[in-house]
């Protein structure tokens, strides 16, 4: 048997994300080179991603990206041997994107495709890291639309255990920004705004924290959130202001890490892969890390530039899914993308 190069897009969001992986009988996938390009700045204006907008610049980028990703990999449009995308869920218009040119690309050099599931992607992205986890493990996914506890035993063996019944972590950290009038991404503003606050300042609430269950609710927060910054008034100061970024950051983590801590005692692993977006909260690191040590757990991260979207894990997802024959990629070019 012979190494397999797979190229892969992602633009299920607002990024662009080109990356290339060989699979060699054998070996761990390796990743030869990633392009990405966010297009955070472009949406900063309007204070959240606008799907229209998202989708032209992904035409714009993904191209030039799928070329910079190439020569940086040192291979050619002819050395590629399976074509990958994201599938879904994600933006419909921005997933097409990704769908079509990998499509395009793939019927025009005669390879076949394989659509991956954004998620598996997030879930599998430690692997990239210089500390790969080893199966089984319980996976916590927290990213901008997604929270969920899995346990994972081998690659394509995932049994979801909890998952949010309303908002998703990510989204509570960017809805709880929106209402202290930070920028859009508003995790990673919130969270440094948190630094110079009281996380004990405000009572918010955990919800489902008792619950027997390894489900979320993170919907109330915000409305907390809104209560709190109306009972101080039009102009909060600076301090509150940081007081209360620090509490509701308190509030989502310490429900991300008690719920976590449970699942492990339910499923009797002692392995914890944390991944998208919110994985990249320094807090959250901080107490996951300091409960494992107590318990003797183990936490995987992926590396902190491969927590947010990326096309890095997609093209790992697929080589990974390729060299457990888990799937044959196809010469069917009529694609179709699963927004949700
Ligand atoms: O995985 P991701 O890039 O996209 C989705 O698939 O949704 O996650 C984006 C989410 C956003 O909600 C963003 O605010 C959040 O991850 N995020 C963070 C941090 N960095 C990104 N939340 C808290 N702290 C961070 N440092
Ligand atoms: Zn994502």
């Amino acid at each position: 048997e012979k190494a397999t190069t797979v190229l892969a897009f992602e633009s299920s969001c607002d990024e662009t994300g080109v990356a290339l992986v060989r699979v060699e009988p054998g070996r761990a996938p390796r990743l030869l080179a990633h392009a990405l390009h966010s297009q955070i700045a472009m949406h900063r204006e309007y204070g959240g991603v606008v799907p229209e907008l998202a989708s032209r610049d992904h035409v714009r980028r993904v191209v030039p990206l799928a070329r910079q990703a190439c020569a940086e990999a040192g291979v050619s449009w002819a050395g590629v041997d399976v074509v990958a995308f994201t599938q879904g869920p994600g933006l419909a218009g921005a997933l097409l994107v990704g769908a079509a040119t990998a499509c395009a690309l793939a019927a025009a050099i005669d390879r076949p495709v394989l659509g991956i599931h954004h998620l598996e992607g997030h879930l599998l992205s430690p692997f990239l890291s210089a500390d790969p986890p080893e199966f089984p493990f319980v996976a916590l996914l927290v990213s901008g639309g997604h929270t969920q506890l899995m346990r994972v035993d081998d690659v394509g063996c995932y049994e979801l255990l909890g998952e949010t019944i309303d908002d998703a972590a990510g989204e509570a950290f960017d809805k709880s920004a929106k209402l202290l009038g930070l920028d859009y991404p508003g995790g990673p503003a919130l969270s440094r705004l948190a630094q110079a606050g009281d996380p004990a300042a405000f009572d918010l609430p955990r919800p489902l924290l008792h619950q027997p269950n390894l489900d979320f609710s993170f919907a109330g927060l915000k409305t907390a959130v809104a209560t709190a910054l109306r009972r101080l008034g039009p102009q909060p100061s600076a301090g509150q202001c940081a007081d209360l970024a620090a509490s509701t950051q308190a509030a989502i983590v310490e429900v991300l890490v008690r719920k976590s801590a449970k699942a492990l005692q339910h499923t009797g692993l002692r392995r914890l892969v944390v991944a998208g977006g919110v994985g990249a909260n320094r807090h959250l690191r901080e107490q996951l890390d300091a409960l494992a040590q107590r318990r003797g757990w183990r936490v995987h991260y992926p590396e902190l530039h491969l927590c947010t979207d990326n096309g890095a894990m997609i093209a790992l997802a697929a080589g990974m899914r390729l060299a457990a024959g888990l799937c044959q990629p196809l010469r069917h070019y009529a694609f179709d993308v699963k927004p949700r």
